[in-house]
């Protein structure tokens, strides 16, 4: 592989997996004892916000008691220093990934087209706000008092964040790199697929294959802590 100049990045639950946060896919198609279209769609929301409202805020309290590891750092250190490497070149990270992990492991330009677990959305006058406690007492929203906060999570059947911004991204890449994530869920599955149609490379690192395997120019199995460091590694070292 010649050296690429802007490199686009996405990532999925597996890279979380060792930091100790289940992956939506791993138990029997069940997420956490929940179906998820009981928990993760605005239908569910509207039927039982309880429920919805509960197994939220127990994710989000979850995943403060998690810390970032040697994959979230590695991509946090291939964005500081790409940029010494390849002065006109970028990197930018999109992850699917609620959690706040690439954040505290220092990764900058990042964008969480799925929302995050630490910020709640007011419904009321459409405003977000940092968030770490619970949203089942219906707190009242800091901008304008509504009882009206959600999580601030796209749910199935929303339209992912940033997706402009993504599309900028992709249309200048010439690498594109899949970590973590099964290739389950569009948009963010059609990715590689982006990345084809304008001349990328495309690289696959995961636990085992995903669903769009077949689409990657290479693929590297294992797991995220061992191969995303090595990968990183290896591309800082490329000539
Ligand atoms: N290292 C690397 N990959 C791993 C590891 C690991 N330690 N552990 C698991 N994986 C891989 C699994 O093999 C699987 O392919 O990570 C992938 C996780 O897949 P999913 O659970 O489907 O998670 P993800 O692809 O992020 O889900 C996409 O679906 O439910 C929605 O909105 C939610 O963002 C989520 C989206």
């Amino acid at each position: 592989m010649s050296l690429p100049q802007n490199i686009v990045i996405l990532t999925g639950a597996g890279v979380s997996a060792e930091s100790g946060i289940d992956t939506f896919r791993g138990g029997g198609g069940l997420w956490e004892q929940h179906r998820v279209e009981d928990v993760a769609t605005p239908e569910a929301f509207a039927r039982d916000p309880d429920l919805v409202l509960r197994f939220y805020d127990m994710r989000r309290a979850a995943i403060q008691e998690k810390a970032p590891n040697a994959a979230h750092r590695a991509l946090a250190r291939l964005e500081r220093e790409w940029p010494i490497k390849v002065p006109d070149g970028s990197v930018t990270l999109v992850t699917q990934n609620v959690d706040d992990l690439h954040l505290r492991a220092g990764s900058e330009r990042l964008i969480a087209m799925h929302g995050q677990h630490l910020s709640a959305w007011c419904t009321a006058c459409d405003t977000r706000h940092a968030w770490t406690g619970p949203l089942i007492d219906r707190p009242p929203c800091p901008a304008c008092a509504a009882p009206a906060l959600r999580p601030d999570i796209v749910w199935f059947g929303e339209v992912p964040y940033r997706m402009d911004e993504i599309h900028a991204a992709m249309a200048q890449a010439d690498l594109f790199v899949s970590i973590g994530t099964s290739g389950a869920v569009y948009p963010a599955a059609g990715f590689v697929r982006l990345a084809r149609e304008i001349g990328a490379e495309t690289l696959e690192l995961n636990l085992e294959r995903s669903q769009g395997s077949a689409w990657f120019h290479e693929t590297r199995l294992g797991p995220a802590t061992q191969i995303v460091p090595d990968w990183v590694d290896e591309l800082l070292k490329t000539r």
